[in-house]
């Protein structure tokens, strides 16, 4: 059956509403069932199911689609995934012959994709294999001292990978597999001078990663002695794998995380392995990257609500910060565990014990209330304006009130001029008022240039940007992702993983010139003081506007609020305070 009819018939013999039903409590409502949404976190039911239509859809997130849309999104699918196992359950044949022009180039592409497929999984075997032979010895020793049972080495399908150049590489090519196309899955590496290909896990405890269908997609390793390396390599990204698109542990977690309704959220392999090992079965690793857009999808099938933990320093606060705002925003709830210093969640439950964590969890701030903190803490004048601009982010409208209330008295300021400023904010950005005044987004565009103009000149003194928040503020993406790089390469590497638009930013700062040997004090003080002015105006334009607004209606405790925000400002424009 092709395409468009499998997906026809699919549609006539499985019921969306019985689908659905697997998942949460629907209600009869009229012609429709409704329920809490799924997909963010809510207790009144916004969320709608049409039997006729055969469509669900959520006034709270907005989130829509058919049957196949739901399966996909519910059990962390792609698209494709989902097909396949709604036309298993509903007995239609996927036909992969005639599905247009373009059939022989996908047919090809799903080739590779099950070649690739195999290939890790012979891999995998092979690497849990040598765990068990003479040449695993000293990776049975690694795994023993740092305490994993065999019950998790077994559960998450740990190996070795063997010292020599080309243990795996021989398996593959016995197993009849192209040697090509295993570099380009990235299990072998090719050499620039001989050509050769090469293993590029060598020496090096393995971890599986696997996708929501089970299958191994990639893999991480650890060195384990002291080696002069990479502490981890992991899979380049490869036509079964896309960083940043996968958590590692979600197909062992997602029974303990819809059991439990909460996911936790980690850094490390490691912190992930030592959580299940401890019973924290609902527990999944970032691998390595900040929190994405992608993960959050795959996880808000499966719960809206999580537990994040971080290191406690500057960097893993700031980290929280980024998840959370991208959570909240986004309809899901939160809540922020920070590390003591030195520690990760790994070395906290083998020396203090689980009941340490049980007590960290219990005083974890809700997530919108560690961002107040954090803002309090790391950049204190930057509050108002980071609140304006999360405000504006939010994208499930009935969230916006209450986040909008519960920010206002974090901040010691009336809600109307909290609002006031974010409506502003949304005018500025959409009626783009570039000719006379600069919109909204033009000026922190401008802000976000300037401080990185300042960090690519004078990259040694990072640390002084960071004293005065810069960082915190930076709105636009690439700004952030300059600011990363330099941050997690340092002023001499950062250059070479910079990408095209932001190298033209770099070598227009540098003008083609070595970083200036002077030490910038005059220009950072002239940041700071811009810094400060910007604040202020934008600050004083919408009080001002909050202001005219309130004139109307004649509150006069507003106004007195408003009043004492503006003189406030106005004194610390005036280095008064
Ligand atoms: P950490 O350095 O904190 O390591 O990196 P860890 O997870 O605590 O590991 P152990 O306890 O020392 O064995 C955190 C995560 O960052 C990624 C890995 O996913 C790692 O688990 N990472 C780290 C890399 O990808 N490459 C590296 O070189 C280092
Ligand atoms: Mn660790």
């Amino acid at each position: 059956m092709d395409r468009k009819q499998a997906i026809r018939t699919i549609k006539e013999r499985l019921n969306i509403a019985d689908i659905v039903r697997r998942y949460v409590e629907l209600k009869r409502n009229g012609p429709r069932w409704t329920a809490p949404c799924p997909f963010h976190q809510e207790t009144k039911p916004s969320f709608s199911v049409n039997e006729e239509e055969g469509m669900f859809y959520c006034f709270g997130c907005q989130a829509s689609g058919d049957v196949f849309d739901f399966y996909a999104r519910i059990n962390g699918l792609e698209f494709r995934e989902a097909l396949e196992q709604l036309a298993a359950e509903a007995g239609v044949t996927l036909d992969s012959r005639n599905g247009g022009r373009d059939a022989g180039q996908a047919r090809r592409e799903r080739g590779v994709r099950q070649q690739m497929l195999r290939m890790y999984e012979l891999a995998a075997s092979h690497f849990a294999q040598n765990l068990t032979e003479d040449c695993g010895g000293e990776c049975r020793d690694y795994i023993e001292r740092r305490g994993l049972s065999p019950a998790i080495v077994e559960r998450f399908g740990l190996g070795w990978a063997r010292r020599e150049w080309s243990a795996l590489s021989a398996v593959l090519h016995r197993a009849g597999f192209d040697q090509r196309m295993a570099v380009e899955a990235g299990l072998l590496g090719r050499s620039d001078r001989s050509g050769r290909a090469y293993d590029r896990f060598r020496g090096r405890m393995i971890f599986p990663i696997r996708n929501l269908s089970n299958q191994i997609i990639a893999f991480g390793g650890r060195i384990i002695a002291d080696e002069d390396e990479a502490k981890y390599i992991n899979s380049a990204d490869s036509p079964i794998y896309k960083k940043g698109d996968q958590l590692y542990g979600l197909a062992q977690a997602r029974r303990g995380i819809s059991a439990r309704g909460c996911a936790l959220l980690t850094e490390g392999y490691m912190d992930v392995l030592t959580l299940h090992q401890y019973g924290y079965d609902h527990a999944v690793g970032v691998l390595g990257t900040a929190l994405t857009p992608e993960q959050i999808k795959r996880l808000s099938g499966f719960t809206s609500s999580l537990i994040l933990l971080f290191d406690g320093d500057r960097a893993g606060r700031k980290a929280a910060l980024r998840s959370s705002e991208m959570l909240l925003t986004r309809g899901l709830g939160c809540r922020v565990v920070l590390m003591p210093e030195g520690e990760d969640i790994d070395s906290l439950l083998r020396t203090a014990g689980p009941e340490a964590f049980e007590e960290l969890q219990r005083r974890a701030p809700d997530g919108l209330e560690f961002c107040v903190h954090v803002l309090r803490e790391l950049a204190p004048r930057e509050g108002v304006e980071w609140a304006r601009n999360f405000l504006t982010k939010v994208e499930v409208p009935e969230l916006f009130s209450p986040y909008a209330s519960r920010l206002s008295q974090h901040l010691g300021l009336s809600e109307a001029v909290l609002r006031q400023g974010v409506a502003e904010l949304k005018e500025r950005s959409k009626t783009n008022a570039g000719q006379t005044l600069l919109s909204a987004r033009a000026r922190t565009n401008m802000r976000d240039r300037e401080i990185l103009m300042y960090a690519v000149r004078y990259p040694h003194r990072l640390e002084d940007l960071r004293q005065c928040g810069a960082d915190m503020v930076l709105t636009s993406a690439i700004a952030r992702a300059l600011w990363e790089k330099l941050e997690e390469y340092g002023p001499e590497e950062a250059v070479y993983h910079l990408d095209e638009r932001e190298k033209a930013f770099w070598t227009k700062c540098r003008a083609g010139e070595a970083p200036p040997r002077d030490s910038g004090d005059r220009e950072l003080d002239a940041l700071v003081k811009s810094l400060d002015k910007f604040y202020s105006v934008s600050q004083t334009s919408s009080l001002l506007a909050a202001l005219r607004e309130n004139a109307r209606s004649g509150d006069f405790n507003a106004e007195r609020d408003y009043l004492r925000a503006l003189q406030e400002n106005w004194e610390r424009r005036n280095g008064q305070s």
